[in-house]
């Protein structure tokens, strides 16, 4: 990064353009990527404020600043999301939020938006709430959890019922649960793969990975059709999708369009969620201090019941903690974008088809915009402290037109979750239990084993 702080502005600023080091004849910085992408990405800002890397026999650029980055992700007509990425999503989200090109993306989101309005949102955290409690009443003082399993099952459960409250959406938990990690396995090694070979083999995994497909389509195929039947407005994800009217056009999504959205949203909204709770509780662990910080909060306002929506603006170092776990993980660690045209990005001109990376986890790493980046200090989220972290530094749920559609119901849902087992539960790390970040579809813990120990 150049000497100047990442305040200045673009006008003012010379950017520093490099080619990442260690590229290989042929492959480039394909092993690197594929191998150790974060300590790879990482190290990229110390060589400049955009940095070029080929990935096989393609270019693609990493703007390591966060003016770059908002550069890119404020004008998502020029940078759309495209390229061979969404190439290979779109068999499994169709044409939804995440794989719409820009035209297209304005008018679905203002059709998705108000299934995500805050008026919805304390029908949605009662589901939170009830899913979180019998979460923390299954678990057995001393019988050690996968904590990363459970999390996934949890917002599973949540965004199944958040989505569909009809009384069949035991069935469609259980299907969704089954179905969705080895869509989301599949679909990784399927974007990893820049052959596009190893999905046409005739392998076991691809074959579980359509059969799993073929499920998914179904079952949203079966709800879609029979929530159109009925046409009541269930106060659910589904019935809003199904009932938005465009306010510019007085169009309405059709069934195609509701089941790509409905999919993106499973694939979308799970895992992210679910990897994100799991640190926290992997970081509360090594944090005793933090740790019992939080149970102060959580006895403090709560006085021993489980939190309601209610209770949400009270939980304040609740929200700083998973605030900070997602600065630490950031679920969505590195996304795309494409150029549309010729354009310019820090002073190097672009061609069109370019492919960017951006990834909030390199800026969440940065010295320059975090001091101790690698400690866990959610206070660093006090108003006070947090006005140094300028726009643009922290970007867990992304920024412009396609941010996370989802982000306050991820908070809101991860906000009850921590607070209802804090209350209960204090997680114990299983001494000589490797825990390392998997830079999977989301930054996963993999295995988390922890052992409950009751409050
Ligand atoms: C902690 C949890 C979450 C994190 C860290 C997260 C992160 C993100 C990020 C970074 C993006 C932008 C990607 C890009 O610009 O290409 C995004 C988009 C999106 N997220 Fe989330 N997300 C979370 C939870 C959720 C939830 C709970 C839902 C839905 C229930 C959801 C649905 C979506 C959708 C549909 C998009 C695409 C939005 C658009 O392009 O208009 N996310 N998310």
């Amino acid at each position: 990064m150049s000497t100047r702080t990442a305040h200045q502005q673009p006008e003012t600023h010379e950017w520093r353009f490099a080619t990442a080091p260690g590229g290989l004849p042929l492959i480039g910085h394909a092993v690197l990527m594929a191998r150790r992408p974060m300590e790879f990405l990482s190290s990229l800002p110390a060589h400049g404020d955009l940095v070029e890397l080929r990935l096989g026999p393609n270019r693609a650029y990493l703007p390591c600043h966060p003016d770059l980055v908002q550069q890119v992700l404020l004008n998502a007509r020029v940078y759309d999301t495209g390229g061979p990425v969404k190439e290979k999503a779109r068999p499994i989200l169709g044409n939804g939020l995440i794989t719409s090109d820009w035209a297209d993306h304005r008018r679905q989101r203002r059709l998705v938006q108000p299934a995500f309005h805050t008026s919805r949102l304390p029908t949605y955290a009662e589901v939170m709430q009830d899913e979180s409690g019998a979460e923390a009443l299954a678990w057995e003082a001393g019988r050690a959890i996968d904590v990363n399993h459970t999390m996934q099952a949890l917002t599973a459960r949540v965004t199944a019922r958040a989505l569909f409250s009809t009384e069949i959406a035991g069935n469609a938990v259980a299907e969704i649960q089954h179905c969705l990690p080895i869509i989301v396995h599949g679909a990784y090694r399927q974007a990893m793969d820049p052959t596009g070979l190893l999905a046409k083999l005739p392998l076991a995994a691809n074959r579980r990975f359509d059969e799993a497909l073929t499920r998914m389509h179904r079952l949203i195929d079966q709800m879609v059709e029979g929530y159109r039947r009925s046409d009541e407005d269930r106060g659910d994800l589904l019935s809003a999708l199904l009932t938005a009217e465009d306010p510019e056009t007085g169009g309405r999504l059709n069934d195609q369009e509701v089941h790509d959205q409905v999919m993106t949203l499973l694939l979308a909204g799970i895992e992210t969620t679910a990897s994100a709770l799991a640190w926290t509780f992997h970081l509360l662990g090594g944090n005793p201090e933090v740790e019992a910080a939080l149970h102060a909060e959580v006895d403090e306002v709560l006085a021993g019941r489980p939190p309601v929506y209610a209770d949400i603006p009270r939980l304040d170092y609740s929200r700083r903690v998973f605030t900070e776990a997602l600065r630490l993980y950031p679920p969505a660690w590195l996304y795309t974008r494409t150029t549309t045209e010729a354009t310019e990005l820090g002073g190097r001109p672009l061609p069109p088809n370019s492919d960017i990376l951006i990834s909030p986890y390199v800026l969440h790493h940065n010295a320059e915009l975090f001091k101790d980046p690698e400690s866990f200090d959610p206070d660093r989220w006090l108003p006070e402290r947090a006005k140094d972290v300028a726009r643009g530094y922290y970007l867990p749920f992304g920024a412009g037109s396609r941010k996370c559609i989802g982000d306050v119901f991820g908070m809101t849902e991860a906000t009850l979750a921590l607070a209802t087992i804090a209350g209960r539960w204090r997680l114990r790390p299983v001494p000589g239990a490797t825990i390392r970040p998997r830079p999977h579809m989301s930054l996963s813990s993999g295995p988390l084993p922890m052992v409950p120990e009751p409050r």
